[in-house]
């Protein structure tokens, strides 16, 4: 938002982050993320609060993008932060103002928002909540941010207030940009944000399914999904077969939008979704069998896990594939080195017993097997004979169909891809 030229009070409840944020720091790894906080700071147009007072008297703008992350022991949204916010800073807002909801919540959250916040407030029926879904993608947040593929406003149809306009100002430079704007209710809004969300896991557990059955006639899913890729309708993104999908996002947005669909009596239309679910995490499954394989046993086993955030670009270890991978080999008896370029402090905190080192061919030191679990660029490049040396025995296992089977194997290393030949 101070990119595009606005004054923009950033409010967190966690004050170490703050600490951060105020020195420029970036408190999680984002490509670019870093300059345009600096640059922003130092132009005097962004700055950082714990103070919802602060932020009620500063603003008449709000947008609201905490958590929404699953509820333990169930599938449902947790959502205590988000109401939390509506809790706090309607009560403080006495003019007219918008909230723009940016969190990814079941639908009918932001009919009830609203409601809760028309009451506390004493700005009542001049404080209008609207729904502003969020689309971008770790790694690539900066660019998703100013050059988004559309924006969507879901705006409370009974009550028409300045909500379009107010967003129409806000993101005026994208919308001269010809960036679809997209007007809707809020619950089509909502619903949007987790439909794609759940399109896209669909798309990812669909050719991961595909590959169980290339796995099973010896065929090849990566040169299968190039070829069904080139027809447009189906586009050749998000078909990339491996150890499946993790993060913050699509695991726990799927759980929420099966969770939310029995309430509203509309469970069947998403029992699909539960599969989808199913042949994701039975890729994990399949790794670690993989990786038995490799070793024989797992027992007394030492296997290198290169890669541990969900996916490049990222230090989010959130429900990762290769974290999880490398946890469950552990707990059969392996001895398993990690090595992630970025994500290291973050795995560490959330599996502090696994082995970890400095450099991907610290990780592979006498390995029995080594498995690429995160397509980063650094592993992509690695070549044979780099790990030659260091390795007890020279097997890799490419979670992410990432590497080259032919020079591995030319080079005399035994090379498995997952959904290959
Ligand atoms: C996702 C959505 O893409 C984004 O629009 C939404 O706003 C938030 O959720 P993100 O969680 O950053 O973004 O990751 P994404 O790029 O979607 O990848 C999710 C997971 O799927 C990763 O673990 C990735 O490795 C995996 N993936 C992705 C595959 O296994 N195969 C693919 O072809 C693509």
């Amino acid at each position: 938002m101070a990119e595009l030229g606005h004054e923009v009070l950033g409010v967190d409840v966690d004050s170490a982050k703050l600490t951060k944020l105020e020195a420029g720091e970036v408190p999680f790894y984002e490509p670019g993320l870093e300059e345009v906080l600096r640059r922003n700071i130092a132009a005097g147009r962004l700055r950082f609060t714990s103070s919802y007072e602060e932020a009620a008297a500063f603003a008449d703008v709000h947008f609201l993008g905490v958590g929404t992350p699953q509820k333990k022991g169930e599938f449902a949204a947790d959502l205590t932060y988000v109401d939390a916010v509506i809790t706090t800073l309607a009560p403080l807002i006495t003019g007219p103002a918008v909230i723009f909801g940016k969190s990814t919540v079941p639908v009918g959250t932001a009919q009830r928002l609203g409601v809760l916040a028309r009451e506390l407030s004493p700005a009542g029926e001049d404080l209008e909540v609207a729904w502003n879904p969020e689309f971008l993608r770790e790694g690539f947040a900066v660019q998703d941010t100013l050059h988004p593929d559309r924006l969507v406003l879901g705006v409370d149809r009974d009550r028409p207030g300045r909500a379009e306009d107010v967003a129409r100002e806000v993101y005026s430079t994208l919308i001269e940009d010809d960036i679809p704007f997209l007007v809707t209710d809020v619950a089509t809004a909502e619903l949007v944000k987790t439909s794609a969300n759940a399109f896209l896991a669909t798309k990812i557990s669909f050719i991961n399914a595909i590959s169980e059955v290339c796995e099973a006639a010896g065929a090849d899913v990566t040169v299968l999904a190039d070829a069904i890729g080139h027809d447009a309708r189906i586009g050749r993104r998000f078909l990339n077969a491996g150890v499946g999908f993790g993060g913050g996002c699509l695991p726990k947005d799927i759980r929420a939008f099966m969770a939310r669909a029995g309430e509203l009596g509309a469970d069947q239309a998403l029992t699909f979704l539960r599969e989808v679910d199913n042949i994701n995490m039975r890729r994990r499954t399949r790794m670690v069998e993989l990786a038995r394989e490799a070793c024989g046993s797992l027992l007394g086993a030492r296997v290198a896990v290169l890669g541990a955030a969900f996916k490049p670009d990222s230090d989010d270890v959130r429900d990762s594939p290769a974290l999880n991978v490398a946890g469950q080999i552990q707990l059969q008896g392996a001895a398993v080195t990690v090595y992630d370029p970025k994500a290291m402090e973050n795995s560490r905190a959330l599996f502090p017993t696994l082995g970890y080192a400095q450099t991907a061919f610290d990780a592979c030191e006498g390995a029995d097997v080594v498995l690429v679990l995160t397509e980063w660029p650094e592993f992509r490049k690695l070549q044979p004979a780099d790990l030659d040396a260091v390795v007890r025995k020279r097997v890799l296992i490419d979670g992410r169909n990432c590497l080259d089977p032919q020079q591995w194997r030319d080079e005399g290393w035994t090379y498995r891809g997952l959904g290959r030949p």
